[in-house]
């Protein structure tokens, strides 16, 4: 029996395909590497002595699942698959609702054809908008999102929702993911930005690394402790053993879990804990708010831990490590 790991050549994937190792699953691959590289797998088959089999195509694609599934026994699917830039997603919508809605609607049928049943989707923090309350649970109702990125995921639960309410036999786990951050403290796989990061830690690592010359940090007037914003930080690892904890506890019908630490760290507190965490400097500027984002965004991650047995442990000078580690010794990512 094999899991299916569409977008597994990312970030999260990648992370996820180690765990899923170690913790004796066998993993095929489906991703058309838009935005990753094979050496990602190559790496991640390195640290764990187990080979892939790896489809390059996009889960839109029909064809591709007839060999996939005439040539693995899948059980079940765990689904990154899907851009994630919410300033792209505001330029270009139409491609954004096309990927990852599309996609996961033919990914969902392609899998009913086989009677596959069990489905890990990627969600995110994002569909809470500007949370009701914090810590953020489960039953938090879901506000304004504000990108069409976030309406993707948004949409994408909607749908999993009444096909399981239609079909009593589908297992689903939505995880909405806080703040992942951090990297295998191989130092060998990490996160990979194309472009000049949009999220915070890819920021400073390359502040860091001397690759850009200074952090902004998006206001200093929030109603929070030190005025910078405040996130639900977790190491990528932590948050890769969630998804394999979702899947050895999948039960009928579709469960929703956030997978964060529970705590809030700002921006002034995250550049700080870098440079002690680190020994190295990372010079920054106060600028403006960035349009569309939340003063404070943290999790109660009590359900996963009580449904699961799921909990991160990794602190906040652990995720600083090794997402240096991983920077360091890849100034320039995989290239
Ligand atoms: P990533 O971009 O590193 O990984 C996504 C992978 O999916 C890439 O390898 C890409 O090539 C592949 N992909 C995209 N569209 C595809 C398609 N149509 N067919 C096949 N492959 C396709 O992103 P990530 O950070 O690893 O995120 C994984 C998932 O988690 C995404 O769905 C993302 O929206 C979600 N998520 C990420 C974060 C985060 O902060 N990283 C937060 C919340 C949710
Ligand atoms: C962003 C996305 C969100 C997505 C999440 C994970 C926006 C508006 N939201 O969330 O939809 O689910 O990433 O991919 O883009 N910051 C700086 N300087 C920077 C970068 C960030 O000060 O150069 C601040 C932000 O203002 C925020 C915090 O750092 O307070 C974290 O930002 P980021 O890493 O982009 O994550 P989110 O805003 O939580």
């Amino acid at each position: 029996m094999a899991v299916l790991v569409t977008g597994g050549a990312g970030y999260i994937g990648t992370h996820t395909l180690v765990e899923l190792s170690a913790a004796g699953y066998e993993s095929v691959v489906l991703d058309n590497l838009s935005n990753s590289c094979e050496t990602a797998l190559e790496r991640v088959m390195e640290i764990t002595g187990d080979n892939y089999k790896f489809y390059k195509g996009d889960i839109a694609d029909r064809e591709i699942y007839k060999r996939i599934f005439e040539e693995n026994d899948i059980d079940a699917c765990i689904h990154f698959a899907g851009l994630k830039s919410v300033a792209e997603s505001v330029s270009f919508p139409l491609h954004y609702f096309q990927n990852n809605i599309i996609g996961s609607l033919i990914l969902v049928e392609e899998l009913f054809k086989r009677n596959v049943k069990k489905l890990i989707f990627s969600s995110s923090a994002t569909v809470y908008g500007e949370p009701a309350f914090v810590p953020i649970t489960e039953d938090c109702p879901k506000g304004e999102i504000p990108s069409p990125y976030g309406k993707t995921k948004s949409m994408i639960e909607e749908m999993l929702m009444d096909i399981a309410k239609a079909d009593r036999e589908f297992s689903c786990a939505l995880l909405r993911y806080f703040n992942p951050i951090g990297a295998h403290e191989s130092g060998r796989i990490g996160e990979d930005p194309n472009d000049i990061p949009n999220n915070l830690m890819p920021y400073i690592t390359q502040v860091a690394v001397g690759r850009l010359p200074r952090l902004r940090v998006f206001g200093d007037d929030y109603d929070t402790r030190d005025g910078s914003g405040v996130r639900d930080y977790i190491h990528v690892t932590d948050l890769a053993d969630g998804h394999v904890k979702a899947l050895q506890n999948m039960k009928k019908g579709v469960s929703v879990y956030n997978l964060g630490t529970g705590n809030g760290t700002s921006v002034l507190e995250m550049v700080k804990a870098f440079q002690e965490a680190n020994g190295v400097d990372v010079p920054y500027y106060i600028t403006d708010r960035r349009p569309g984002d939340v003063g404070e965004c943290y999790c109660s991650a009590a359900k996963a831990e009580k449904e699961l047995g799921w909990k991160a442990t990794r602190d906040i000078n652990k995720m600083c490590e090794d997402a240096w580690n991983w920077q360091k010794n890849n100034p320039n990512g995989y290239r």
